[in-house]
């Protein structure tokens, strides 16, 4: 069965930086596609999105777009905190949704947007991309069925090129809430959280320190212990304050998973792909104007989560995730997309991260009053 009718998708995208590109890309390759609108507050950038994918369409307002007729689902590519006004907006017309995460870098703003997209009763995804990657499915599927019997431990560890927050801060002088957790640990969260279930946090205690990365506005690192409802202990930590010259362009995660009956140990760090040489290395992140100042001659290959480019295409997991997530719309299949739900629990539990290193003291959850998360 056609879960949408037969028609052809016709698609928004709210965004045409890097991850817009993307997956405007493989939009304009899925045959469910009909009609590509596009949507930049640069115009220079976005016309030329259009020209490369041959849209159908591009304005400067997200407004103009998402009120086209034809549009019938949209991406909200914008920048981190300029997600909301979008989202609200393809509310109006419970549109299907796809928004990069994190869902907002505002605890009541993520509220309303949610409340929104429950009102509207749209079929809402949020970009947690780490969910399209074979291993991790394939490690979500021995603990779906149990095979490594209950799970009472958890550990994960994110480390970062601190090229990702400086070009990623550099966009805004709004940067209270661009922590290390909020913008990107928020992945090995999700990962964390996706992989246990059922589990529900119940306290979280954190510290984070600054010492590198406080002249740009964000913290180095944040680690925390929480503690879930059936007692399941799990360590959270990010580092985004490598040198940029450590090895690992973008992402690197470990997870440990003890259970009563086994353990899963994720090495997925990427040594395994090494290259060294004289010639300066590039990762496939490479943010419009960015220059880190500094040649990098050894390079873990497959870092970048969206995937890698070869012969000017883009392979890895953002194809799986853009291409199922129109599948899921076009034929509706069920897909892993991580739900609005979701993307607000993480969002949240960031959030509650960085209050209790604030406070020096454990935070209680779910945090029910959001004024004392950032706003
Ligand atoms: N899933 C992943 O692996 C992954 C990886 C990188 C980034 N992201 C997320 O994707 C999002 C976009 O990141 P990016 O790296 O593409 O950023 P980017 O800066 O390259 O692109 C963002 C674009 O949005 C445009 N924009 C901002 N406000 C707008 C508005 N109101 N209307 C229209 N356009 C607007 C900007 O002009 C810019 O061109 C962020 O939320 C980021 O956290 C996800």
């Amino acid at each position: 069965m056609i879960r949408n009718n037969g028609k052809e998708i016709g698609l928004a995208v709210i965004g045409c930086g890097t991850i817009g590109r993307i997956r405007s890309e493989f939009a304009k390759n899925y045959p469910g596609v009909g009609w590509i609108g596009l949507c930049d507050i640069k115009e220079d950038l976005g016309r030329k999105l259009e020209k490369d994918v041959g849209a159908d369409f591009f304005t400067t307002s997200a407004a103009e777009l998402l009120a086209r007729p034809e549009v019938t689902a949209a991406i909200i590519a914008t920048d981190e905190n300029n997600h909301m006004e979008p989202i609200l907006a393809a509310c109006e017309r419970s549109l299907y949704l796809f928004i990069e995460k994190p869902l907002a870098t505002n605890a009541l703003e993520s509220e309303k947007v949610l409340k929104a997209i429950e009102a509207c009763g749209c079929d809402a995804v949020i970009g947690y991309t780490y969910r399209f990657r074979r291993r991790f499915l394939a490690v979500k599927e021995k603990l779906r069925t149990g095979q490594i019997g209950d799970v009472s431990s958890v550990i994960a560890r994110a480390f970062m090129n601190r090229m990702v927050p400086i070009a990623t801060v550099r966009r805004t002088n709004q940067r209270r809430t661009l922590t290390p957790m909020v913008v990107s640990g928020t992945h090995a969260l999700d990962m964390s959280m996706w992989l246990m279930g059922s589990k529900k946090p119940v306290s979280v205690y954190a510290q984070s320190t600054d010492k590198i990365l406080e002249e740009w506005g964000t913290k180095d690192s944040t680690f925390g212990v929480f503690t879930m409802d059936d007692g399941t202990i799990w360590s959270m930590n990010i580092s985004w304050a490598l040198p940029v010259a450590w090895p690992g362009a973008v992402y690197g995660v470990q997870i440990g998973i003890v259970g009563s009956q086994g353990v899963i140990d994720i090495e997925d760090t990427h040594r395994d792909v090494v290259i060294a040489s004289e010639k300066p290395q590039w990762a496939g992140y490479n943010p419009e104007g960015f220059d880190p100042g500094f040649d990098r001659h050894v390079d873990f290959l497959t870092s970048y989560p969206p995937g890698d480019i070869s012969e000017g295409q883009l392979w890895g997991p953002m194809r799986e995730e853009t291409n199922s997530w129109l599948s899921r719309i076009y034929t509706g299949i069920s897909t892993p997309h991580a739900t609005a739900q979701d993307g607000h629990r993480n969002l949240l539990l960031t959030m509650a991260m960085d209050l209790s290193a604030e406070r020096g003291e454990p935070v209680e959850l779910p945090v029910e009053d959001l004024e004392i998360l950032p706003h």
